[in-house]
């Protein structure tokens, strides 16, 4: 009997003994619930990291367009011009095909007929605006040129008429601001130079950096335009 109780008893201590020293069942799971749960912490955070790249990568993108389309704007080239017979229209229509350039024409909301540019007239309309120079404010059909702020070189061109540039162009020196663009006079005309046509125009706009200008003959050709081009570095 004594057997049975010491064996019994010894039967006891060995489970409780087991009994302490085993590992809980629920500290385990916890230490994998911790595993897992930073294991979803950290693909959520990867996730949130990678969308965030995502996002970044996108704007950096974006941000390279629009610094490339405003660099590609600002190289653009315009070429306004006046024309009463078609000679001064040539050489800019020459200059926009080697420059890549915008055409902006200058046109008289009156236009000048043959008539009206007959200088060996007295009562012609050029001889009369060429006495009266407070008829020289020719109004013309447009004088705003979209997306004027993209163009950072602006061509103007003329006939020279009685040693200066055709006054038409007046209207359109005087209403735009020509700040931060390099601005380049041409003319043509019979036989008159440049003279100081392309200066008073200058002082007329009162901003932009005005270049010495060029005078084309009045059967301007290409090649013509192409020289002087090259000679500016065009
Ligand atoms: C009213 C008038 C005045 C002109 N005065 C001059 C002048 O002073 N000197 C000159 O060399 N040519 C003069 N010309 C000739 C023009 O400058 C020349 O024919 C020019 O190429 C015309 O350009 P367009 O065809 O673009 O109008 C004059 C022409 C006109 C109609």
């Amino acid at each position: 009997m004594k057997k049975h109780i010491a064996w019994l008893l010894g039967m006891i201590l060995v489970f409780c003994l087991a009994a302490c020293t085993s590992s809980p069942a629920g500290n385990t799971s916890t230490a994998e619930n911790v595993s897992a749960n930073s294991s979803a912490g950290e693909e959520s955070s990867i996730a949130e990291e990678s969308s965030a790249t995502e996002e970044s990568s996108a704007a950096t993108e974006s941000s390279v367009e629009e610094t490339s389309s405003e660099t590609a704007a600002e190289d653009r080239v315009l070429v306004v011009f006046f024309s009463a017979t078609g000679n001064t229209e040539a050489a800019a229509q020459y200059i926009a095909e080697l420059t890549g350039g915008d055409l902006f024409e200058l046109e008289p909301v009156e236009p000048y007929t043959d008539a009206d540019l007959d200088w060996t007239d007295s009562g012609s309309r050029v001889v009369y605006e060429h006495e009266n120079p407070e008829e020289q404010a020719v109004e013309l059909e447009a004088t705003t040129v979209d997306d004027w702020d993209s163009y950072s070189t602006v061509y103007i061109g003329y006939p020279i008429w009685w040693g200066q540039a055709a006054w038409p162009v007046n209207a359109f020196i005087e209403v735009n601001d020509f700040t931060g663009k390099t601005v380049i006079p041409f003319c043509t005309s019979s036989s008159s130079g440049l003279g100081q046509s392309g200066e008073l125009l200058a002082e007329m706009a009162g901003t932009g950096d005005w270049q010495e200008g060029v005078r084309f003959s009045s059967n301007v050709s290409e090649e013509d335009v192409q020289s002087w081009l090259e000679s500016l570095g065009e």
